[in-house]
C-alpha cells in the first residue's frame, strides 16, 4: 500500500486542482489531502473565497482523494508522514524545494502545474467580468 500526501487551499477549485490530484493519486494506491483551514490561511495573508468545510466537502467528492483532513500549521507535516504511513509527499512544482527537507522521512516529488489557469486568475476574471 502506497500511500501519498499533498498540501492546499484548493479555494475555486479548478482543472489544475483535478489533474495534480488526478497525477497524484496515480503514484500510489491512496491520496491524502490535507486542506487549509480558513485559521490556518489567516495565519498566512490569506482569505478563501469557499469556506474550509465546503472546500472539504468538494474534495471529498473529488474520485481521486481518499481521505481529507486539516491542515492547521506549519509544522504538522512531519506528523502527518509519520502518523498516516506516507511513503510520498507531492505538490506542484511552484513549490518546488520548498519541502525537500522531508525527504528524510519519504520521497517528496513536485509535478508540474497546469498551465493558464490558477485560483488567483479565477478571481481576477471574476472581478474584471463584474466590471
Ligand atoms: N496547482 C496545479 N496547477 C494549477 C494550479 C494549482 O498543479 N494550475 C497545484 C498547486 O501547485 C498546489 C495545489 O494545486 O500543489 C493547490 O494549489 P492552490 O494554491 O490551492 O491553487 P492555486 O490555483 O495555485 O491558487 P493561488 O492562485 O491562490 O495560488
Amino acid at each position: 500500500m502506497t500511500t501519498v500526501i499533498t498540501y492546499g487551499t484548493f479555494d475555486l477549485f479548478h482543472v489544475g486542482h483535478v489533474r495534480l490530484l488526478e497525477r497524484l493519486r496515480a503514484l500510489g494506491d491512496r491520496l491524502i489531502v490535507a486542506v487549509s483551514t480558513d485559521e490556518f490561511n489567516a495565519l498566512k495573508g490569506k482569505k478563501a473565497a469557499v469556506g474550509f468545510a465546503d472546500r472539504c466537502e468538494i474534495l471529498r467528492a473529488v474520485r481521486h482523494v481518499d481521505l481529507v483532513i486539516p491542515e492547521c500549521n506549519w509544522g504538522q507535516k512531519r506528523s502527518d508522514i509519520v502518523n498516516y504511513g506516507v511513503d510520498i509527499f507531492g505538490m506542484g512544482d511552484d513549490w518546488a524545494g520548498r519541502f525537500d527537507d522531508l525527504r528524510s522521512l519519504c520521497e517528496v516529488v513536485y509535478l508540474p502545474r497546469t498551465r493558464g489557469i490558477s485560483t488567483t486568475d479565477l478571481k481576477r476574471e471574476v472581478a474584471a467580468a463584474r466590471g
